[in-house]
């Protein structure tokens, strides 16, 4: 079978299309003055290695002045940067290096809610019921004889009532945590606040922008009930997140917000784009984010979602390019971010999630369109599954005891004691310990070690960039039947190249034979006859010109 694709342009406004794109954690990327926490120097520092690394481009997430309840999606000043993060001038110099180096910017945008330290929020809280402070969030009043219940059921997704009350008597919604208010999209002052911020940072330079928790800020009217809460039924409003619908998310007007953010993007030259993250009830819902008069591209997490097998990846995999033909966007490849567990551990931890993972990556790598990497998984590094409980500061996990905090541990960059050259020698612990197994794994460790999991990035990105068949002209993915069941193969091709790209998801080894010379490999081939093994767990690619 042969799933189309929609075929790339090759101008340069066109960059993200087949973009690699590596997330940035800030907080834990790399911490340049020796307080424990990453920052903007530390990652403007780093820069050579993720240009060596070979990614197109760099999404930060938010480094803006934020109280962190929530890793910093808790803003209070859209335009400057938390002084734990650096200053204005280090973003400039930052982005400024970047471009040097060839790399591109996208920074995250958190519309949907802002700090509860935020000037506006404070205004709010301090003006009455009714005022034009409060109208720029959602206060109302509260329901029961002396409005003693929240306005309706909704839930947060960090767990409990959406809402929280204030002295005078009212109620205030936050879908995330109570230090995270949502704002009133339907107010103008809102709207056109958030436009100046995109200008802001546009005319720093960003090249584009992730959208935080994109289906959000439309509310339905009236503000209706779902229906069903954990309290009556036991089940969480939350598991219907991309799944069913919902009265405070993916709601038909908060389409009008990007229909008016797209000539911004637009009137700026070098192709600025947007990603949306966006949750919808179904894939035509969350394509509507996407197109010429909207967003460029919106996360498809069904293949994070894969599970280990050749079916699932299968499925997930058309379903995608389908979806992709259909939006005229290109897809979106995510395995690991910042909010869901690793994906070594996820596939089974230790040695088996690790030789997954790598197989995984050379199978999302050889695919078209965008693929987005979360720092770390170069490294092969799991979740960390056992951080002392006092220690997290994910707010979800003091709600629900889901804790995001285990993906986001420190990079290990070298060295045998922790924070593994994280910091400066000397400097204060990392803000979350890594373990000892790290030593390992850091960037040092693996640097010109064939096999190792950063070698083997390296090499899949410099492939992904030199050969013809996966570069911006390359067309489409064609299954290849003959391999046997639980084995995933396809082929790329451009003219006379191409590159094959094969996955033992299977329990047995498998003879690969006619596909050209293996330039790229998770676990070590053996030759045999003419051929190769591909042991269990791995993926290689095969190039023929
Ligand atoms: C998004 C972010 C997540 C954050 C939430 C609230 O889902 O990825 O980290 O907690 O939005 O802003």
């Amino acid at each position: 079978m042969t799933a189309s694709n929609p075929t790339p342009l090759t101008s340069d406004d066109d960059w993200w299309r087949t973009a690699v794109v590596y997330q940035v954690y800030v907080r834990s990327f790399a911490d340049s003055n020796g307080d424990g926490v990453g920052d903007l120097r530390g990652v403007r520092e780093r820069l050579p290695y993720l240009r060596d690394l070979g990614v197109d481009a760099l999404w930060l997430t938010p480094f803006y002045t934020s109280p962190m309840v929530d890793g910093g999606y808790d803003v209070a000043d859209y335009r400057d940067v938390d002084p734990m993060f650096g200053t204005l001038t280090d973003f400039d110099a930052m982005i400024t290096d970047a471009h040097a180096l060839g790399l591109r910017i996208i920074v995250d945008l958190v519309p949907n809610h802002t700090s509860s330290a935020h000037p506006w929020f404070t205004a709010a809280l301090a003006a009455a019921p009714g005022s034009p402070e409060r109208a720029r969030y959602l206060f109302a009043e509260g329901r029961g004889a002396h409005g003693e219940l929240p306005p309706n059921d909704w839930e947060s997704i960090f767990g409990g009532p959406a809402w929280t009350r204030v002295p005078d008597g009212q109620w205030y919604l936050h879908l995330f945590d109570p230090a995270q208010p949502d704002l009133n999209w339907r107010h103008p002052e809102v709207r056109a606040e958030f436009e100046d911020v995109l200008r802001f940072w546009l005319d720093r330079g960003v090249d584009g922008f992730r959208i935080d928790v994109a289906h959000g800020m439309i509310k339905a009217e009236g503000l209706p009930d779902v229906g069903f809460s954990s309290m009556t039924t036991g089940r969480r409003q939350s598991e219907l997140l991309g799944k069913g619908r919902l009265p405070y998310f993916d709601q038909d007007e908060v389409h009008e917000i990007y229909r008016a953010w797209r000539p911004i993007l637009d009137s700026y030259p070098g192709g600025r784009m947007a990603v949306a993250e966006a949750w919808a009830e179904t894939p035509q819902r969350l394509a509507r984010y996407i197109g010429p008069d909207e967003l460029h591209q919106a996360f498809s997490f069904d293949f994070l979602d894969a599970t280990w097998s050749a079916d699932s990846f299968r499925k997930v995999i058309d379903t995608a390019l389908v979806e992709a033909t259909i939006v005229g966007a290109p897809t979106t490849w995510v395995l690991s971010n910042h909010d869901k567990q690793r994906h070594v551990t996820r596939y089974g931890d230790g040695e088996v999630g690790l030789r997954r993972a790598r197989a995984a990556s050379l199978l999302m790598l050889a695919l078209p369109g965008c693929a987005y990497l979360y720092q770390g998984e170069e490294l092969g590094l799991p979740e960390v599954l056992d951080l002392p409980d006092e220690l997290r500061q994910d707010p979800s996990f003091l709600r629900t005891g889901e804790s995001r905090d285990g993906c986001r541990v420190p990079i290990p960059w070298s060295g045998e004691l922790a924070p593994y050259g994280f910091g400066p020698e000397g400097g204060e612990p990392s803000w979350l310990p890594a373990p000892a197994t790290w030593a390992a794994l850091s960037v040092a460790a693996q640097s010109g070690v064939p096999g190792s999991t950063l070698e083997l990035y390296r090499t899949a990105l410099g492939i992904r960039h030199s050969h013809p068949a996966l570069g911006p002209d390359a067309g489409e993915v064609n299954w290849l039947e003959t391999t046997g069941p639980g084995v995933l193969a396809f082929r790329r091709a451009v003219g006379e190249a191409e590159l094959t790209c094969v996955v033992n998801l299977s329990d047995a080894e498998v003879l690969i034979d006619g596909y050209g010379r293996p330039v790229a490999a998770s676990a070590d081939l053996t030759e045999q006859g003419v051929g190769h093994v591909l042991p269990v767990d791995a993926a290689a690619w095969f190039d023929r010109r």
